[in-house]
């Protein structure tokens, strides 16, 4: 089993480009077989989901290939509508292809999807879109059969889904109609999901909007597109920078797609600037050298552009070393403070009331042994163990590893002490520098150097 073992108390420095946008990613995937064509994608990130995601596309017949930062994926000849159940659990964007087969062959069968345990998630609201459409549903407690052309008209989502938004898209692309889509999430992502239904040929209109114009399935084969930047992985790192007191610039990253994130790190003291696609970010000093992290208050997470429920266990993390009391209230998931145990472990002081985290800042945080339960839970453990005194081992990082590329490697680019370990390579050094010292390290205490009575 690997683990992250983390050194904390460095602070980040120096300049780190953002990569391709996971949630942009994932959709766009998933629409390359609502046309056969060959599809060029750029700046698609090598993440956890996306390499399950191309395996499904396989699996349907699609041609997958990497050509240095380019996934070419082949989807003229598919061979098949139904989405192998053992993938589908694996992730939430299996979802789309609800959408994007109906496009393509008028038949899907898909399976309940996967994805963060943070809250029901259910599809009642992409069934319901469907249904309005014009589709036949056929469903049981594990799958979805859905069929039929898209008869047009209009559709009022009962919340702003962002999932829910893309399939109804790529679905509404079958048959000749005109379909108009109300009370759309408009986060930029969507956008980007219309830039690439756009680039092959499809007439897709106002997303970014409430008000999404599709027009029926015409366009040509081939495209070539590149995915927007991760506004999600921009902020994790802005977090990383400030927290542990450092000074760094993001590239690739265009500001007004986190506004309110900035706005709100500007109210806990952090020195920001933005100049085109980059941004700079200090450490919030007390003006004696000291890193001072000041409370923001009160904060609401919410659909775009609000507050990102993907970045408020990050800020949540942010919060612990913050000076007074912070109160976050979770508007989107209802169970995303899967880390707060793992952060009062660290020594941190957290309450959870309903929707709410009141967090009350305090000046150390303590390396320990912790367990990633979710993405952005995980990462914001991450952020927790640079923040810390001493040593942190997070454990479970393939959750992390899900929707992050190349983590380690950029926390280290900007001089984090960060390695990814194997359990059993460890075991075997400590049992081998146990037997030379003639004491038993196996139990993981060996972990810990800073504080002995750490785990
Ligand atoms: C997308 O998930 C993102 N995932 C999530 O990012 C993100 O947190 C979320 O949007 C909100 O911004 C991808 O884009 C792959 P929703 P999605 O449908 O589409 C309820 C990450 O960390 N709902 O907007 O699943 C739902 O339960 C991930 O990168 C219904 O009730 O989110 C939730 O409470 C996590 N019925 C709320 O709406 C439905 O049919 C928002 O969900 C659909 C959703």
């Amino acid at each position: 089993m690997e683990y992250y073992q983390i050194e904390g108390g460095v602070p980040l420095q120096g300049e780190y480009r953002v990569k391709g946008a996971k949630n942009a990613a994932l959709p766009i995937l998933a629409a390359t077989i609502c046309k056969g064509g060959v599809h060029e994608i750029y700046d698609c990130p090598r993440i956890g989901d996306a390499l399950i995601l191309t395996r499904i596309l396989e699996q349907l017949g699609a041609g997958v290939s990497w050509e240095k930062d380019c996934l070419i994926i082949d989807s003229r000849s598919l061979t098949g509508n139904a989405v192998p159940k053992e993938l589908m659990e694996k992730l939430r964007s299996s979802v789309f292809l609800l959408g994007s087969l109906l496009a393509r062959t008028g038949e899907a069968t898909v399976y309940r999807p996967g994805g963060c345990k943070i809250g029901k998630r259910p599809i009642d609201i992409h069934i319901n879109g469907l249904r309005e459409l014009g589709f036949e549903i056929l469903e049981d407690e594990e799958k979805v059969t859905c069929r039929g052309k898209c008869r047009g008209g209009r559709f009022h989502l009962s919340y702003p889904s962002v999932g829910a938004t893309e399939n109804l898209m790529m679905a509404a692309l079958s048959g000749e109609s005109q379909t108009i889509l109300e009370n759309c999430a408009t986060e930029p992502e969507i956008i980007d999901l219309q830039g690439f239904l756009r680039s092959c040929g499809f007439g897709v209109y106002g997303a970014g909007t409430s008000r999404i114009f599709i027009e029926g399935s015409r366009g040509k084969n081939d495209s070539m597109y590149f995915i927007m930047e991760d506004r999600i992985e921009a902020a994790t790192y802005l977090m990383a920078i400030a927290g542990t007191g450092g000074e760094g610039i993001l590239t690739n990253i265009r500001p007004e797609l986190l506004e309110e994130v900035l706005t709100v790190l500007v109210r806990m003291g952090v020195p920001l600037r933005k100049y085109g696609d980059r941004i700079w970010v200090k450490k919030p000093d007390d003006g004696l050298g000291r890193t001072a992290l000041k409370s923001p208050g009160i904060l609401m997470t919410a659909p775009y552009p609000g507050f990102p429920t993907d970045c408020q266990p990050q800020l949540l993390t942010l919060a612990t070393k913050a000076k007074g009391l912070t109160t976050i209230r979770e508007e989107i998931f209802d169970s995303r403070f899967t880390h707060k145990k793992d952060l009062m472990k660290m020594g941190a002081n957290i309450e959870i009331c309903g929707k709410n985290a009141i967090i009350k800042g305090t000046d150390v945080l303590y390396g320990r042994s912790v367990s990633a339960r979710d993405l952005r839970g995980g990462a914001a453990l991450v952020l927790a163990g640079l923040m810390a005194e001493g040593i942190t081992r997070v454990e479970d990082i393939y959750h992390i590893e899900r929707g992050y590329e190349d983590f380690p490697q950029g926390i280290s680019q900007l001089g984090g002490l960060i390695e990814t370990k194997n359990e059993r390579e460890t075991k075997e050094k400590s049992e081998s520098i146990g037997e030379i010292a003639g004491i038993d390290f196996t139990d993981g205490s060996h972990i810990c150097r800073a504080v002995p009575s750490c785990i």
